[in-house]
């Protein structure tokens, strides 16, 4: 276990990967202002972290984190209930460390599952941003991805993580475990919806018309 950002409050991250869209997340939410927040793929905090803090100290803010913490075919199954405790205490640190009051729900379920949830109990076109960085599977991301438009208000930016990821398999890439092709289909479909942003391309952001 590693300090990976050691800016206060000390949070307990395994991991560097969120540290690369940290400058080009704070040029989105000082443009966007978002107040209503979805994350789907928490892990440890670092995403919903830097949302709590950047926000928190603008305004009041609502986010909501979807994650099973059973992990994805990427990570180690058995490392996973200390990955959600470490969620637990940097989001509890997160929130204590800035003025605004930050409501956050944590639904630990099924992406797809906990997505349709929301639209049913009438969050549909409520969030100014949401975060996809869930499984990494094609039909995964594809479901999370047209699940969570819906959800996604008209001016509000959608991004997506890991746009480029692939397993290093023995026979080469396979398609179908990988973010890319899902996300391509997502965005070709619904075209009349929605821009793509210009963005360093490991992470898509779409803007909903
Ligand atoms: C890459 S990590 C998220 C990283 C996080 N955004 C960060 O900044 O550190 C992916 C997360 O998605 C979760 N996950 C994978 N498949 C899922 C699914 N179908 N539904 C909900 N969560 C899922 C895993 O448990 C894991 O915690």
């Amino acid at each position: 276990m590693s300090l990976a950002d050691s800016a206060s409050p000390p949070y307990e991250f395994s991991n560097t990967w969120f540290a690369f869209a940290k400058p080009v997340w704070s040029q989105i939410l000082a443009q966007l202002r978002p107040v209503k927040m979805l994350e789907v793929g928490s892990y440890e905090g670092q995403s919903t972290c830097f949302l709590i803090e950047t926000q928190g100290a603008r305004q009041a803010c609502e986010l909501h984190c979807i994650d099973t913490w059973q992990g994805g075919i990427e990570h180690d199954g058995a490392s996973m209930p200390l990955v959600e405790q470490r969620f637990q205490k940097n989001t509890k640190a997160a929130c204590q460390s800035v003025e605004h009051s930050i409501d956050l729900h944590i639904h630990k379920s099924r992406s797809d599952l906990a997505l349709a949830q929301l639209f049913v109990q009438g969050y549909e076109a409520y969030f100014d941003f949401i975060y996809i960085d869930g499984s990494h599977q094609a039909p995964d991301v594809l479901a999370d991805a047209v699940l969570a438009f819906r959800l996604l208000r008209a001016g509000g930016i959608m991004a997506f993580d890991d746009y480029l990821w692939a397993e290093n398999l023995p026979g080469g890439m396979d398609l179908l475990r990988m973010p890319k092709p899902a996300i391509d289909a997502f965005v070709n479909l619904h075209f009349r919806q929605l821009r793509v942003l210009p963005a360093p391309q490991r992470q898509i952001y779409i803007e909903k018309l």
